[in-house]
């Protein structure tokens, strides 16, 4: 079955994607400044998105045994926009996930914690689905959207295991998923450590603050 027929018909189906995409981004990026003016830091390293690829939607769909209908992506797919927001501390990933919940402009509807639960490969992050309501001059139209948080930490690991299983057509030979799950649990000690001198960093700075900036 053709999901579609036009190239017209694709894109009109991607328009309020890349508009919620856009809005979404803005949003994002007001909160990090936001918390620089408030707390004098950045929470957000970097920020990366993407919209699904038609081939990814196809998979997809036909891993959920869906007809590969564009109504059956718009209906069921809620990763056809893609944000990463890495962040250098797990702190960090919960203060964002918090003002996301907050928000009264779009609405928290899942939330998998890869961190406190990690795949059993070794995977963190803290995944994160958000619905927006997009207004057009015309309608309003429910827009969803998965958002995925991490430390650089994380995002380094995920994606060499990334590459690694797309290199092995997602059969990761038994010693190479070892070393990946060791070093899942070394990067998640490197984010422990770096929190830790972070902590004595911030300690320093309470104190010229309590001494310069009398309250
Ligand atoms: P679908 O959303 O139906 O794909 O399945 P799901 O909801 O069980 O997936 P989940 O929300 O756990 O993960 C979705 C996305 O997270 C994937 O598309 C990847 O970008 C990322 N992800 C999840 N698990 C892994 C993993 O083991 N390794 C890496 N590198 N990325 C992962
Ligand atoms: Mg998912």
């Amino acid at each position: 079955m053709k999901i579609i027929n036009t190239e017209n018909e694709w894109n009109s189906f991607l328009l309020p994607y890349t508009f919620a995409m856009a809005e979404l981004k803005t949003k994002i990026s007001i909160m990090n400044q936001e918390a620089n003016l408030l707390k004098y830091y950045n929470p957000i390293e970097h920020i990366n998105i993407r919209l699904k690829e038609l081939e990814s939607i196809l998979n997809k769909l036909e891993r959920k045994n869906l007809e590969p209908t564009l109504e059956n992506a718009e209906k069921y797919l809620h990763d056809i926009i893609g944000i990463r927001i890495t962040c250098c501390f797990e702190e960090d990933i919960y203060y964002m996930a918090n003002l996301l919940k907050k928000r009264a402009d779009l609405k928290v509807v899942e939330l998998k914690d890869y961190i406190k639960n990690p795949k059993p490969n070794g995977y963190k992050s803290l995944h994160v689905i958000v619905k927006i309501p997009l207004v057009l001059s015309t309608r309003q139209k429910d827009i969803f959207a998965e958002i995925q948080l991490r430390t650089l930490a994380m995002d380094f690991w995920a994606s060499l295991e990334h590459k690694l299983y797309y290199k092995h057509e997602g059969n990761i030979p038994d010693y190479l998923k070892h070393d990946l799950y060791e070093a899942a649990q070394a990067a998640a000690t490197l984010d422990k450590r770096m929190n830790i001198i972070r902590k004595e960093i911030n300690n320093i700075q309470d104190g010229y603050e309590q001494i310069f900036l009398p309250s």
